[in-house]
């Protein structure tokens, strides 16, 4: 077998075996195979598309790359969870402790943030002396006793994805259905779970800029699931404006609080209780989503999932007393309020730019090697379908960096679109795809 062949043969919009594809994989993961003979490769993917079949066996290759957490010794069924990035998603850290308070068993590998949207891991770092770095022998621990876990990555988890982002990224070949599939099926295969709910964000914010798109993508990784025998699910979700209100890693944990506490924003809880529902089902705890969802109104209102975040902080190190007391939580000390230049609708608000506003005022990293500001960040005062008079408040910047304030506000007022339209209100859930 040549890869020269491999790559004419997708370029001749030919379907590619299943042992092409793991020879192509292999060989480009061990060196054997040039980083220009994978590009053109991409290229043809990226042009004349992979079938399901085509696309199930590219994500196997992809895992056989590398390790596949063995979760065997937790007891019942492990679900996980992913979304695809949005801006002040901090969902994760709501879904988890909740459905572990339900009975669920969630073993979490979690990411760091990526551009202007934000990570489970830095956001867990806000908290003083949380550690991520968890052996593999607590890892499984943690579930049986508590029911959840969140750590960073520690095994070989598909090395050939590394490799192949990083040329997508490079090749304009990032946005293709079965390539984005693949590469976060395999990963989420990897890392063991028996279940997997799926939180395909699309708007202005997302990867998926349009519903469409978003539900192809849902399609196939969805396929992709039961390709490879695990219960998967996918939720078709709005991140047109961020969730929430906090945006910025300590601010969030302080939202995720709220909403433990069985109060917070109306999206964020809105959106956690549904796809929470969608997971006790996938847990075969709760078939009926309505019944689930009552389940978990009751582990927010009677505090047990604010207790199973305090376990988790607990079981990793992390100090307790901020999650007792939020107001703990050390948040940078240069405020600054941005106001409104007119008056009107806040018609859109989008999230990117929110993102990329918070980043600027320190939260994020712009080079892989920035140190992060944890307390820094936006509070959201206005969000989409408010009236604004001109010098309200929109939004509160919060940064230990006085310099950063000028370049931050203007991507925040870049943000907001004031309109004399009030804006039709978009259910957060498009559509759920089992
Ligand atoms: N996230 C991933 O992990 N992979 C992609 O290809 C796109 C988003």
């Amino acid at each position: 077998m040549r890869a020269f062949d491999i790559i004419a043969k997708k370029r001749d919009s030919k379907e590619l075996s299943k042992e092409e594809i793991e020879f192509f994989i292999d060989g480009y993961t061990k060196g054997e195979v040039t980083d220009y003979q994978a590009s053109a490769l991409l290229m043809a993917i990226y042009l004349n598309g992979f079938n399901e079949e085509e696309t199930v066996n590219l994500t196997m290759a992809m895992i056989k790359s590398g390790d596949v957490v063995d979760l065997s010794e937790i007891n019942g069924i492990k679900v996980d969870k992913h979304s695809t990035g949005g801006v002040g998603d901090k969902t994760s850290l709501i879904l988890v402790p909740m459905v572990a308070a339900a009975g669920g068993k969630v073993a979490k590998l979690s990411g760091r943030g990526l551009g202007h949207t934000g990570g489970t891991l830095d956001k867990l770092e806000a908290i003083p002396n949380f550690d991520i770095n968890v052996t593999k022998e607590n890892f499984i621990d943690f579930v049986n006793k508590s029911g959840l876990v969140i750590a960073g990555q520690t095994q070989n988890i598909v090395p050939a994805d590394k490799k192949l982002y990083a040329l997508r990224d490079v090749t304009a070949t990032i946005d293709s259905i079965p390539l984005i599939a693949a590469s976060i099926m395999s990963k989420k295969i990897a890392s063991g779970s028996d279940a997997i709910l799926l939180d395909v964000k699309y708007g202005d914010g997302a990867f998926m800029k349009t519903k469409e798109d978003a539900e192809k993508l849902a399609e196939a990784m969805v396929s992709i699931g039961k390709g490879l025998n695990r219960n998967t699910s996918a939720a078709i979700t709005l991140n047109g404006e961020p969730l929430g209100y906090a945006i910025g890693n300590a601010l969030e944990i302080q939202e995720v609080i709220e909403v433990l506490s069985d109060r917070g924003p109306e999206d964020l809880r809105e959106l956690c209780l549904r796809l929470g529902a969608q997971m006790l089902k996938l847990s075969n705890i709760e078939s009926d989503v309505n019944k689930a969802r009552g389940i978990l109104e009751e582990v927010l209102k009677n505090g047990k999932a604010l207790e199973k975040l305090k376990e988790l902080v607990v079981n990793q190190g992390g100090d307790v007393s901020v999650i007792e007391n939020k107001d703990l939580f050390t948040i940078s000390e240069v405020v600054h309020e941005v106001k409104a230049k007119e008056e009107g609708y806040v018609y859109e608000l989008n999230a990117e730019k929110v993102g990329i506003a918070s980043l600027l005022a320190g939260a994020g990293r712009e080079t892989k090697d920035d140190d992060i500001d944890y307390g820094a960040g936006i509070i959201l005062s206005k969000k989409m379908g408010s009236y604004v008079n001109k010098g309200d408040l929109l939004a509160t910047i919060y940064t230990s960096d006085i310099n950063r304030i000028e370049k931050a506000e203007e991507m925040l007022l870049s943000a907001y679109t004031i309109s004399n339209e009030k804006p039709a209100k978009a259910d957060i859930i498009y559509k759920i795809i089992e």
